[in-house]
């Protein structure tokens, strides 16, 4: 069984309701998303192709990529529209007296790219 580390990333209010911010992870982009009260937290580059999906928009239950418009499910990941065929990797995501917690397998932070 893999060993799992909770990280914290950012404070909350750093990521306001409607919005989406890009953290680092051990170097690695984490693209922070708050929508209808939930916090999401995936992998921050596009699985099709190197673009920061910080610079898309969040579109209801879905963010798009500006490069390409794949839109990726926030609940799942999913891609939803070609030309991206790989899903977003989530990472669960908990927060604690305003500081927002993701939990991370221990090592290199998972990506699909
Ligand atoms: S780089 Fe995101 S859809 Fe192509």
């Amino acid at each position: 069984m893999t060993d799992v580390r909770m990280v914290d990333v950012a404070a909350l209010a750093d990521v306001p309701e409607g919005t989406m911010k890009m953290v680092q992870v051990d170097g690695t982009d984490v693209l922070l998303v708050h929508s209808d009260g939930q916090l999401h937290a995936m992998q921050g580059i596009c699985s099709h192709e190197y673009f920061e999906l910080d610079k898309g928009f969040l579109t209801g239950d879905s963010v798009t990529c500006a490069l390409h418009l794949s839109r990726f499910d926030l609940e799942t990941g999913e891609a939803l529209d070609p030309p991206a065929e790989l899903p977003l990797v989530k990472y669960p995501a908990v927060v604690e007296d305003g500081r927002i917690l993701l939990e991370l397998p221990a090592g290199a932070v998972p990506v699909n790219e």
